[in-house]
């Protein structure tokens, strides 16, 4: 379709969009935690190190790829060798997967933010977060919901849309997560909150480690799935591959980090367990907001900036389906935004619902919800990046000259791409499985 010859109108749009993608729940709810349990700065040392000198490969790849073709993933992936399309297919229905439990706790998350605008609090957030997660009407209604609410940004297009969206998004978020951050520091808890993620610990320095640490990066950055390409391929011709990629790096790691020293001196001032994932964000960390001054207020920033986190990677991960439905079937931007919204909300349902009636049906002793997150995020993220990168390494031969030129880092990019990051996600896909 001709109407997708699209560009972001200027860097700052581009740069906002994929730092937009990349934050999201990963950074807020399981980094921080991670990284206390892992080692604190022994495991940011070896995170960092993954990231600038691992996945940097793949998040030039992509950018690269995208900004080449200025195509969808399926396409661009058949220019790039026409016997591994459906590489670009398996990409799709990753990114197709993600929001199947990434959107149920986007419902979760506007279920929070109403309770704290109407200041209608439990009394206690274990008990009502078990009870709510189990029902069947509310958590469908809102899943669909922040579904419908992601779907409307694409749905307007890539200026229009998307574009407004992290403009304006970004960064209120970046403020809000600032000021509460400033706020968590002046807290009792705050130094030992700030050990907690910091103190090294030298005897977590092991394989699953440096593995844990491997599987967050990919999934933070959105590698591996095509994200990173359809952005990249509305690139304007003279953006700087390796310097974006750097730059959303750097902006992914500091927001991560800020989300900790957002997060424990909190915890530790009301010495509580450290914990992720949903437990930490819907359980323990309301409990506590609703004992500091101005509970409701807190509490409803903290779950507004979890909106905005959240929504600009929903965003990102529809506007991947979209332009490859686009592109392969050839029909309209909206008509595609439908369909992709139909087919997520259809699997969402049941991933929203394996909290309650659903909660034991289970594949491989995992329930549905589980089953998307495990598979995607174990198994998919680190297959699909591999292949992505055996390919930009063995089909472009022109890649790492284009990227870096002749000189001392393109032949390192071209080792590492070639040899070195290949061998590195296959022991991670032996040792996930
Ligand atoms: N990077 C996002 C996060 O950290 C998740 C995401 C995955 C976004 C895939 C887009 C595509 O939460």
């Amino acid at each position: 379709m001709e109407e997708e010859k699209v560009q972001w109108t200027s860097h700052l749009s581009f740069i906002l969009a994929t730092v937009g993608s990349a934050v999201g729940l990963g950074n807020i709810w399981r980094f921080p935690y991670i990284m206390g349990k892992n080692g604190g700065a022994v495991f940011l040392l070896t995170y960092l190190f993954i990231i600038a000198f691992i996945c940097i490969i793949p998040l030039c790849c992509e950018l690269f790829i995208g900004k080449k073709y200025k195509t969808d993933t399926i396409q661009a992936i058949k220019s790039v060798n026409s016997k591994f399309t459906w590489v670009g297919w398996l990409c799709i229905i990753t990114v197709i997967l993600i929001p199947c439990f990434y959107f149920v706790v986007g419902g979760w998350i506007l279920n929070y933010i109403w309770i704290f605008l109407t200041n209608n609090l439990p009394a206690n957030f274990s008990g009502y977060f078990n009870s709510y997660s189990s029902q069947i009407f509310m958590p469908v209604f809102l899943t669909i919901l922040f579904l419908i609410m992601t779907a409307a940004f694409p749905f307007r297009g890539v200026n229009k849309g998307i574009e407004k969206a992290n403009n304006i998004m970004m960064p209120l978020f970046t403020l809000m997560l600032i000021g509460l951050a400033i706020y968590a520091l002046f807290q009792p808890g705050a130094k030992d909150g700030l050990m907690f993620m910091f103190k090294p610990d030298f005897t977590q320095f092991n394989k699953t480690m440096i593995l844990t640490a491997l599987g967050q990066a990919l999934f933070t950055l959105s590698i591996g799935m095509g994200t990173i390409l359809t952005y990249g391929s509305y690139m304007k011709d003279k953006t700087n591959i390796i310097k974006s990629g750097y730059t959303l790096i750097f902006c992914d790691t500091l927001i991560a980090l800020i989300a900790g020293i957002m997060i424990f001196p909190i915890v530790f001032t009301f010495n509580v367990e450290p914990s992720a994932g949903a437990a930490l964000a819907f359980i323990s960390l309301p409990e506590m907001f609703s004992k500091l001054p101005f509970s409701s207020i807190y509490g409803l920033i903290f779950f507004t900036l979890l909106f905005f986190a959240s929504i600009t990677s929903g965003i990102s991960m529809m506007e991947t389906g979209i332009l490859s439905i686009i592109k392969n079937f050839n029909i309209t931007r909206k008509r595609a935004t439908i369909i992709l919204t139909v087919i997520i909300g259809l699997i969402s349902i049941p991933s929203t619902l394996s909290f309650g009636i659903l909660k034991d049906f289970t594949l491989f002793n995992k329930t549905i919800f589980d089953l998307l997150d495990y598979s995607t995020s174990n198994i998919l993220l680190p297959f699909n990046t591999l292949l992505i990168c055996l390919l930009s390494g063995w089909c472009i031969k022109s890649l790492w000259k284009e990227i870096l030129g002749e000189n001392i880092f393109g032949y390192i990019f071209n080792i590492l791409l070639k040899f070195v990051v290949p061998i590195i996600l296959i022991l991670v896909l032996v040792t996930g499985l």
